[in-house]
Protein backbone atom coordinates (compact mmCIF):
# COMPACT_ATOMS: atom_id res chain seq x y z
CA UNK A 1 0.00 0.00 0.00
CA UNK A 2 2.72 2.83 1.13
CA UNK A 3 5.25 1.54 -1.70
CA UNK A 4 2.11 1.97 -3.60
CA UNK A 5 1.82 5.02 -2.76
CA UNK A 6 5.18 6.19 -3.48
CA UNK A 7 5.34 4.71 -6.39
CA UNK A 8 2.02 7.04 -8.05
CA UNK A 9 3.61 10.13 -6.24
CA UNK A 10 6.79 9.50 -8.15
CA UNK A 11 5.00 8.74 -11.13
CA UNK A 12 2.87 11.87 -10.86
CA UNK A 13 6.24 13.94 -9.93
CA UNK A 14 7.82 12.71 -13.21
CA UNK A 15 4.95 13.31 -15.62
CA UNK A 16 5.11 16.98 -14.22
CA UNK A 17 8.74 17.14 -15.22
CA UNK A 18 8.03 15.56 -18.51
CA UNK A 19 5.48 17.99 -18.94
CA UNK A 20 7.38 21.07 -18.13
CA UNK A 21 10.70 19.72 -19.80
CA UNK A 22 8.67 19.14 -22.99
CA UNK A 23 6.85 21.98 -23.10
CA UNK A 24 9.93 24.63 -22.52
CA UNK A 25 12.81 22.55 -24.22
CA UNK A 26 10.79 21.07 -27.13
CA UNK A 27 12.44 18.60 -29.38
CA UNK A 28 15.83 20.48 -29.22
CA UNK A 29 16.76 23.12 -26.53
CA UNK A 30 15.47 26.44 -27.20
CA UNK A 31 17.02 29.19 -25.73
CA UNK A 32 13.63 30.30 -23.84
CA UNK A 33 14.77 27.89 -21.02
CA UNK A 34 12.07 28.08 -18.00
CA UNK A 35 12.70 30.71 -15.30
CA UNK A 36 13.96 29.49 -12.28
CA UNK A 37 16.77 26.67 -14.23
CA UNK A 38 20.07 27.57 -13.69
CA UNK A 39 21.54 30.84 -15.07
CA UNK A 40 19.95 30.64 -18.23
CA UNK A 41 16.62 31.60 -16.33
CA UNK A 42 18.56 34.02 -15.00
CA UNK A 43 18.60 37.53 -16.85
CA UNK A 44 22.52 37.79 -18.18
CA UNK A 45 23.64 41.53 -19.06
CA UNK A 46 27.43 40.61 -19.17
CA UNK A 47 29.84 38.26 -20.39
CA UNK A 48 31.00 35.36 -18.10
CA UNK A 49 34.60 34.77 -18.31
CA UNK A 50 35.32 31.14 -16.25
CA UNK A 51 36.24 30.62 -12.39
CA UNK A 52 40.11 30.11 -13.50
CA UNK A 53 39.81 34.27 -14.00
CA UNK A 54 38.78 34.67 -10.56
CA UNK A 55 41.54 32.38 -9.28
CA UNK A 56 43.75 35.13 -9.68
CA UNK A 57 42.97 36.94 -7.12
CA UNK A 58 40.15 34.57 -5.20
CA UNK A 59 42.83 31.60 -5.32
CA UNK A 60 45.30 33.39 -2.81
CA UNK A 61 45.83 32.76 0.80
CA UNK A 62 45.56 36.35 1.84
CA UNK A 63 42.06 37.17 0.41
CA UNK A 64 40.37 34.05 1.74
CA UNK A 65 41.36 31.20 -1.09
CA UNK A 66 37.81 31.17 -1.97
CA UNK A 67 38.73 29.33 -5.22
CA UNK A 68 40.25 26.85 -3.04
CA UNK A 69 36.85 26.65 -0.82
CA UNK A 70 35.16 26.01 -3.84
CA UNK A 71 37.21 23.10 -5.15
CA UNK A 72 36.08 21.28 -2.30
CA UNK A 73 32.05 22.30 -2.12
CA UNK A 74 29.34 20.75 -3.86
CA UNK A 75 29.39 23.43 -6.47
CA UNK A 76 32.47 22.64 -7.88
CA UNK A 77 31.88 18.64 -8.60
CA UNK A 78 28.15 19.28 -9.77
CA UNK A 79 28.86 18.12 -13.33
CA UNK A 80 30.86 15.00 -11.39
CA UNK A 81 27.75 13.88 -9.95
CA UNK A 82 26.15 13.13 -13.34
CA UNK A 83 28.30 10.73 -13.91
CA UNK A 84 27.09 8.91 -11.41
CA UNK A 85 24.83 5.88 -11.43
CA UNK A 86 22.46 7.49 -8.75
CA UNK A 87 22.10 9.93 -11.56
CA UNK A 88 20.80 7.43 -14.11
CA UNK A 89 18.37 6.44 -11.77
CA UNK A 90 16.87 10.29 -11.39
CA UNK A 91 16.69 10.58 -15.28
CA UNK A 92 15.00 7.96 -16.22
CA UNK A 93 11.91 8.59 -13.52
CA UNK A 94 12.17 11.78 -15.05
CA UNK A 95 11.70 10.84 -18.48
CA UNK A 96 14.96 12.23 -19.96
CA UNK A 97 16.68 9.71 -21.95
CA UNK A 98 19.98 11.39 -23.02
CA UNK A 99 22.78 10.35 -20.46
CA UNK A 100 22.36 12.73 -17.41
CA UNK A 101 25.92 14.47 -18.22
CA UNK A 102 24.71 15.49 -21.90
CA UNK A 103 21.41 16.26 -20.66
CA UNK A 104 20.42 19.74 -21.10
CA UNK A 105 17.50 19.03 -18.28
CA UNK A 106 20.19 18.42 -16.01
CA UNK A 107 23.38 20.28 -17.38
CA UNK A 108 20.79 24.03 -16.85
CA UNK A 109 21.29 23.61 -12.83
CA UNK A 110 24.62 21.72 -12.36
CA UNK A 111 26.85 23.88 -15.02
CA UNK A 112 27.25 27.76 -15.09
CA UNK A 113 26.38 29.41 -18.35
CA UNK A 114 24.70 25.98 -19.69
CA UNK A 115 22.07 27.42 -22.11
CA UNK A 116 23.12 31.21 -22.23
CA UNK A 117 23.52 32.72 -25.42
CA UNK A 118 26.84 31.70 -26.71
CA UNK A 119 27.99 35.65 -27.50
CA UNK A 120 27.17 36.07 -23.59
CA UNK A 121 30.71 34.18 -23.10
CA UNK A 122 33.82 35.53 -23.78
CA UNK A 123 36.06 32.37 -22.77
CA UNK A 124 34.30 28.96 -23.04
CA UNK A 125 34.28 27.55 -19.83
CA UNK A 126 35.39 24.50 -18.77
CA UNK A 127 32.32 22.56 -18.34
CA UNK A 128 34.00 19.86 -15.59
CA UNK A 129 34.10 22.51 -13.27
CA UNK A 130 30.57 22.46 -12.87
CA UNK A 131 28.73 25.43 -11.01
CA UNK A 132 30.70 28.27 -10.76
CA UNK A 133 31.74 31.38 -8.95
CA UNK A 134 29.42 33.62 -12.15
CA UNK A 135 26.31 31.40 -11.34
CA UNK A 136 25.95 33.02 -8.23
CA UNK A 137 28.10 36.38 -7.96
CA UNK A 138 26.84 36.99 -12.33
CA UNK A 139 28.78 37.32 -15.06
CA UNK A 140 32.38 38.64 -14.57
CA UNK A 141 33.96 40.10 -17.85
CA UNK A 142 33.28 43.58 -16.42
CA UNK A 143 33.84 43.64 -13.10
CA UNK A 144 36.90 41.51 -12.80
CA UNK A 145 39.47 44.25 -12.95
CA UNK A 146 41.40 45.08 -9.59
CA UNK A 147 40.06 48.77 -9.21
CA UNK A 148 36.09 48.00 -10.20
CA UNK A 149 36.18 45.28 -7.60
CA UNK A 150 37.68 46.97 -5.01
CA UNK A 151 34.92 49.68 -5.53
CA UNK A 152 31.26 47.71 -4.42
CA UNK A 153 29.37 50.00 -6.23
CA UNK A 154 30.98 50.46 -9.41
CA UNK A 155 31.58 46.46 -9.07
CA UNK A 156 27.78 46.27 -8.64
CA UNK A 157 26.95 48.31 -12.04
CA UNK A 158 29.44 46.02 -14.23
CA UNK A 159 27.59 43.56 -13.10
CA UNK A 160 28.24 41.80 -9.69
CA UNK A 161 25.49 39.95 -8.18
CA UNK A 162 23.84 40.20 -4.72
CA UNK A 163 23.52 36.79 -3.88
CA UNK A 164 21.43 37.50 -0.43
CA UNK A 165 18.79 35.59 0.50
CA UNK A 166 15.86 38.49 -0.73
CA UNK A 167 17.81 38.32 -4.42
CA UNK A 168 16.62 34.79 -4.60
CA UNK A 169 20.21 33.55 -7.40
CA UNK A 170 19.80 30.40 -4.99
CA UNK A 171 16.77 29.49 -5.62
CA UNK A 172 17.57 29.54 -9.59
CA UNK A 173 18.35 26.34 -9.03
CA UNK A 174 17.49 25.00 -5.27
CA UNK A 175 13.40 24.78 -6.03
CA UNK A 176 10.71 22.17 -6.85
CA UNK A 177 12.37 21.83 -10.58
CA UNK A 178 15.67 19.83 -9.23
CA UNK A 179 13.96 16.54 -9.16
CA UNK A 180 16.26 16.06 -5.87
CA UNK A 181 14.43 18.91 -4.32
CA UNK A 182 13.39 17.19 -0.95
CA UNK A 183 11.35 19.77 1.41
CA UNK A 184 12.58 17.95 4.86
CA UNK A 185 16.11 19.08 3.83
CA UNK A 186 16.28 21.88 6.18
CA UNK A 187 14.67 22.25 9.56
CA UNK A 188 14.39 25.65 10.99
CA UNK A 189 14.71 26.90 14.44
CA UNK A 190 11.01 26.33 14.79
CA UNK A 191 11.12 22.62 13.82
CA UNK A 192 9.37 23.12 10.38
CA UNK A 193 11.33 21.83 7.64
CA UNK A 194 11.74 23.52 4.20
CA UNK A 195 13.92 22.18 0.86
CA UNK A 196 16.21 25.73 1.06
CA UNK A 197 16.98 27.59 4.00
CA UNK A 198 19.48 30.37 2.46
CA UNK A 199 21.49 30.81 5.75
CA UNK A 200 21.97 27.50 6.97
CA UNK A 201 23.05 26.57 3.06
CA UNK A 202 25.46 29.79 2.83
CA UNK A 203 27.03 28.44 6.51
CA UNK A 204 27.94 25.13 4.50
CA UNK A 205 29.57 26.56 1.48
CA UNK A 206 31.02 29.72 3.20
CA UNK A 207 34.09 31.63 1.45
CA UNK A 208 34.58 34.56 3.45
CA UNK A 209 36.95 37.41 3.06
CA UNK A 210 39.43 37.38 6.33
CA UNK A 211 37.44 40.13 8.92
CA UNK A 212 40.64 42.50 8.92
CA UNK A 213 41.65 41.99 5.08
CA UNK A 214 37.80 42.77 4.25
CA UNK A 215 37.98 46.42 2.04
CA UNK A 216 41.97 46.64 2.83
CA UNK A 217 42.97 43.87 0.56
CA UNK A 218 44.71 46.04 -2.41
CA UNK A 219 46.95 47.36 0.37
CA UNK A 220 47.52 44.21 2.14
CA UNK A 221 48.78 42.90 -0.73
CA UNK A 222 51.16 45.94 -1.89
CA UNK A 223 52.74 45.36 1.60
CA UNK A 224 53.23 41.85 1.48
CA UNK A 225 54.42 42.19 -1.97
CA UNK A 226 57.16 45.05 -0.67
CA UNK A 227 57.97 42.64 2.09
CA UNK A 228 58.58 39.90 -0.35
CA UNK A 229 60.66 42.12 -2.42
CA UNK A 230 62.68 43.02 0.28
CA UNK A 231 63.16 39.61 1.75
CA UNK A 232 64.23 38.66 -1.81
CA UNK A 233 67.06 41.80 -2.16
CA UNK A 234 68.30 40.67 1.45
CA UNK A 235 69.27 37.08 0.42
C1 LIG B 1 23.35 27.25 -11.08
C2 LIG B 1 22.62 26.46 -10.10
C3 LIG B 1 22.88 26.68 -8.64
C4 LIG B 1 22.85 27.87 -7.93
C5 LIG B 1 22.58 29.28 -8.48
C6 LIG B 1 23.11 27.53 -6.55
N1 LIG B 1 23.28 26.19 -6.43
FE1 LIG B 1 23.70 25.18 -4.70
N2 LIG B 1 23.73 23.43 -5.73
C7 LIG B 1 23.50 23.29 -7.09
C8 LIG B 1 23.64 21.89 -7.45
C9 LIG B 1 23.47 21.34 -8.84
C10 LIG B 1 23.96 21.19 -6.28
C11 LIG B 1 24.22 19.68 -6.14
C12 LIG B 1 25.67 19.44 -6.41
C13 LIG B 1 26.02 17.97 -6.27
O1 LIG B 1 25.56 17.31 -5.32
O2 LIG B 1 26.80 17.52 -7.11
C14 LIG B 1 24.00 22.19 -5.20
C15 LIG B 1 24.28 21.89 -3.88
C16 LIG B 1 24.32 22.81 -2.86
C17 LIG B 1 24.55 22.49 -1.46
C18 LIG B 1 24.75 21.08 -0.91
C19 LIG B 1 23.39 20.42 -0.76
C20 LIG B 1 22.62 21.00 0.39
O3 LIG B 1 21.54 21.61 0.18
O4 LIG B 1 23.13 20.89 1.51
C21 LIG B 1 24.52 23.66 -0.75
C22 LIG B 1 24.71 23.84 0.74
C23 LIG B 1 24.26 24.73 -1.71
N3 LIG B 1 24.14 24.17 -2.98
C24 LIG B 1 24.14 26.08 -1.39
C25 LIG B 1 23.83 27.09 -2.31
C26 LIG B 1 23.67 28.50 -1.96
C27 LIG B 1 23.78 29.08 -0.57
C28 LIG B 1 23.39 29.15 -3.11
C29 LIG B 1 23.16 30.62 -3.33
C30 LIG B 1 24.11 31.53 -2.75
C31 LIG B 1 23.39 28.17 -4.19
N4 LIG B 1 23.66 26.94 -3.66
C32 LIG B 1 23.16 28.47 -5.52
C33 LIG B 1 23.19 24.29 -7.97
C34 LIG B 1 23.14 25.63 -7.67
C1 LIG C 1 16.23 23.13 -11.09
C2 LIG C 1 17.64 22.82 -11.04
C3 LIG C 1 18.07 21.37 -11.18
C4 LIG C 1 17.80 20.51 -12.20
C5 LIG C 1 16.94 20.75 -13.43
C6 LIG C 1 18.50 19.28 -11.89
N1 LIG C 1 19.17 19.40 -10.71
FE1 LIG C 1 20.20 17.92 -9.72
N2 LIG C 1 20.45 19.17 -8.12
C7 LIG C 1 20.03 20.47 -8.06
C8 LIG C 1 20.23 20.97 -6.71
C9 LIG C 1 19.93 22.38 -6.24
C10 LIG C 1 20.78 19.92 -5.96
C11 LIG C 1 21.08 19.93 -4.46
C12 LIG C 1 20.01 19.16 -3.73
C13 LIG C 1 18.62 19.74 -3.93
O1 LIG C 1 18.23 20.69 -3.26
O2 LIG C 1 17.89 19.22 -4.83
C14 LIG C 1 20.91 18.79 -6.88
C15 LIG C 1 21.42 17.55 -6.51
C16 LIG C 1 21.52 16.48 -7.38
C17 LIG C 1 22.09 15.21 -7.01
C18 LIG C 1 22.74 14.88 -5.66
C19 LIG C 1 21.72 14.24 -4.74
C20 LIG C 1 21.41 15.00 -3.50
O3 LIG C 1 20.35 14.72 -2.90
O4 LIG C 1 22.17 15.88 -3.09
C21 LIG C 1 21.98 14.38 -8.09
C22 LIG C 1 22.43 12.93 -8.19
C23 LIG C 1 21.33 15.16 -9.14
N3 LIG C 1 21.06 16.42 -8.67
C24 LIG C 1 21.02 14.69 -10.41
C25 LIG C 1 20.29 15.39 -11.35
C26 LIG C 1 19.87 14.83 -12.64
C27 LIG C 1 20.22 13.44 -13.14
C28 LIG C 1 19.18 15.81 -13.29
C29 LIG C 1 18.51 15.73 -14.64
C30 LIG C 1 17.53 14.68 -14.82
C31 LIG C 1 19.13 16.96 -12.40
N4 LIG C 1 19.83 16.68 -11.26
C32 LIG C 1 18.47 18.15 -12.70
C33 LIG C 1 19.46 21.22 -9.07
C34 LIG C 1 18.94 20.67 -10.24
C1 LIG D 1 26.64 28.75 -4.90
C2 LIG D 1 26.84 30.17 -4.95
C3 LIG D 1 28.24 30.69 -4.88
C4 LIG D 1 29.34 30.24 -5.57
C5 LIG D 1 29.44 29.09 -6.55
C6 LIG D 1 30.42 31.12 -5.19
N1 LIG D 1 29.98 32.06 -4.30
FE1 LIG D 1 31.06 33.55 -3.48
N2 LIG D 1 29.54 34.02 -2.21
C7 LIG D 1 28.28 33.50 -2.29
C8 LIG D 1 27.47 34.06 -1.23
C9 LIG D 1 26.01 33.76 -0.98
C10 LIG D 1 28.30 34.94 -0.49
C11 LIG D 1 27.94 35.74 0.78
C12 LIG D 1 27.11 36.91 0.46
C13 LIG D 1 27.94 38.03 -0.04
O1 LIG D 1 28.94 38.38 0.63
O2 LIG D 1 27.63 38.58 -1.10
C14 LIG D 1 29.59 34.90 -1.17
C15 LIG D 1 30.69 35.67 -0.80
C16 LIG D 1 31.84 35.81 -1.58
C17 LIG D 1 32.87 36.79 -1.37
C18 LIG D 1 32.83 37.92 -0.34
C19 LIG D 1 33.16 37.43 0.99
C20 LIG D 1 33.06 38.54 2.02
O3 LIG D 1 33.67 38.31 3.04
O4 LIG D 1 32.41 39.56 1.80
C21 LIG D 1 33.83 36.59 -2.32
C22 LIG D 1 35.12 37.36 -2.48
C23 LIG D 1 33.38 35.49 -3.14
N3 LIG D 1 32.16 35.04 -2.68
C24 LIG D 1 34.05 35.03 -4.25
C25 LIG D 1 33.73 33.84 -4.91
C26 LIG D 1 34.56 33.20 -5.90
C27 LIG D 1 35.88 33.74 -6.42
C28 LIG D 1 33.92 32.05 -6.28
C29 LIG D 1 34.40 30.97 -7.23
C30 LIG D 1 35.73 30.41 -6.99
C31 LIG D 1 32.67 32.01 -5.55
N4 LIG D 1 32.60 33.09 -4.72
C32 LIG D 1 31.71 31.02 -5.68
C33 LIG D 1 27.84 32.57 -3.21
C34 LIG D 1 28.66 31.83 -4.07
C1 LIG E 1 42.36 41.39 -10.41
C2 LIG E 1 41.92 40.77 -9.16
C3 LIG E 1 40.49 40.24 -9.07
C4 LIG E 1 39.83 39.40 -9.94
C5 LIG E 1 40.35 38.81 -11.24
C6 LIG E 1 38.53 39.17 -9.36
N1 LIG E 1 38.41 39.83 -8.17
FE1 LIG E 1 36.81 39.83 -6.91
N2 LIG E 1 37.74 41.17 -5.68
C7 LIG E 1 39.01 41.68 -5.88
C8 LIG E 1 39.29 42.68 -4.86
C9 LIG E 1 40.57 43.48 -4.74
C10 LIG E 1 38.15 42.73 -4.03
C11 LIG E 1 37.94 43.62 -2.79
C12 LIG E 1 38.62 42.94 -1.62
C13 LIG E 1 38.53 43.75 -0.34
O1 LIG E 1 37.53 43.61 0.39
O2 LIG E 1 39.46 44.53 -0.06
C14 LIG E 1 37.20 41.77 -4.57
C15 LIG E 1 35.95 41.53 -4.02
C16 LIG E 1 35.06 40.57 -4.49
C17 LIG E 1 33.80 40.25 -3.88
C18 LIG E 1 33.23 40.87 -2.60
C19 LIG E 1 32.34 42.04 -2.91
C20 LIG E 1 31.79 42.62 -1.63
O3 LIG E 1 30.73 42.16 -1.19
O4 LIG E 1 32.45 43.48 -1.05
C21 LIG E 1 33.22 39.27 -4.64
C22 LIG E 1 31.88 38.61 -4.41
C23 LIG E 1 34.13 38.99 -5.75
N3 LIG E 1 35.22 39.79 -5.62
C24 LIG E 1 33.89 38.04 -6.73
C25 LIG E 1 34.72 37.85 -7.84
C26 LIG E 1 34.42 36.92 -8.91
C27 LIG E 1 33.21 36.01 -8.96
C28 LIG E 1 35.44 37.01 -9.83
C29 LIG E 1 35.56 36.32 -11.16
C30 LIG E 1 34.42 36.47 -12.08
C31 LIG E 1 36.38 38.00 -9.32
N4 LIG E 1 35.89 38.48 -8.12
C32 LIG E 1 37.56 38.37 -9.94
C33 LIG E 1 39.87 41.33 -6.89
C34 LIG E 1 39.59 40.53 -7.96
Amino acid sequence: MNSLTGFARNLARALVLVLWFGLWLGPGVSSALPPGLGDAGAEIEHKFIGARKCKKCHGKELMGDQNGIWQKGPHRSAVATLAKPASLVIARKAGVSAPPSEAPECLVCHATAYGVPTEMIWKPLNPEEGVQCESCHGPGRDYRKKKIMDDLDEARKKGLWDPSAESGICEHCHNESSPTFDPRRYTLPDGSTTGFDYDQALSRIAHPIPEHVKGHYLELREEQKAEEKKAKEGN
